[in-house]
């Protein structure tokens, strides 16, 4: 299997921790591919028609994207602790976190292009201050809830760290720490983690 990542991106990242949680490694090869929203890369094109990563190429040569269906695809071949909880309430409470932190993600990517790759003049900041709300809202929906986490690292979980993680590589001066304390004991504790801190954003 190929599968198209890049170090920075968070959303690579998930099926990067994943794969490393469910002892996958050994059957994928993992491309670093650049990404641009205003320069296209063909060869992610031919693979994913939103040019987006990650981009699962399967052993069948199936094409599989986005990172929630990739991370799911890969959590069926192994035997092992699933990262996707069987059908239950377990289940939806991972899928409802997965949904909530990729639209973090979503709203933290956004504003990473506005600021660094839209020209200045063209910078809308009520625009980014509307994603930037997106975001807030999130980290205090994980930290309301954050002690009643099991410590089983399920796909929701993961993309808690990956959010957290993305915040702190590209927005640091945001400071989420500040007002979410049990969210960054949690953080401090899965950033131990083998899967999460190899795969740090860089
Ligand atoms: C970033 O550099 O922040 C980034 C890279 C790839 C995807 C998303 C974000």
């Amino acid at each position: 299997m190929k599968l198209r990542v890049n170090k920075a991106s968070p959303f690579a990242r998930k099926a990067r921790i994943l794969i490393r949680e469910i002892g996958l490694a050994g059957r994928l090869e993992e491309i670093e591919t650049t990404v641009s929203p205003v320069a296209p890369n063909e060869d992610l094109a031919r693979e994913n028609p939103l040019i987006k990563i990650p981009a699962l190429v399967t052993d069948n040569g199936e094409l599989l994207y986005d990172s929630a269906v990739i991370c799911e695809y890969l959590d069926t071949l192994h035997g092992g602790r699933k990262i996707f909880p069987a059908a239950g309430p377990l289940r939806f409470s991972a899928l409802r976190r997965q949904a909530l932190t990729d639209g973090m993600l979503d709203a933290a990517v956004l504003c990473r292009y506005e600021t660094a790759v839209r020209p200045e003049a063209l910078r809308w900041k009520d625009w980014i201050e509307g994603q930037k709300r997106k975001v807030f809202g999130g980290l205090g929906v994980l930290e309301a809830e954050v002690s009643s986490w099991s410590s089983d690292f399920d796909i929701g979980h993961i993309g808690a760290a990956c959010a957290l993680g993305y915040l702190d590589f590209r927005f640091a001066d945001w400071e989420w720490r500040a007002g979410h304390p049990r969210l960054a004991a949690w953080y401090q504790g899965v950033s131990r983690r083998p899967s999460v801190s190899e795969t740090a954003p860089s």
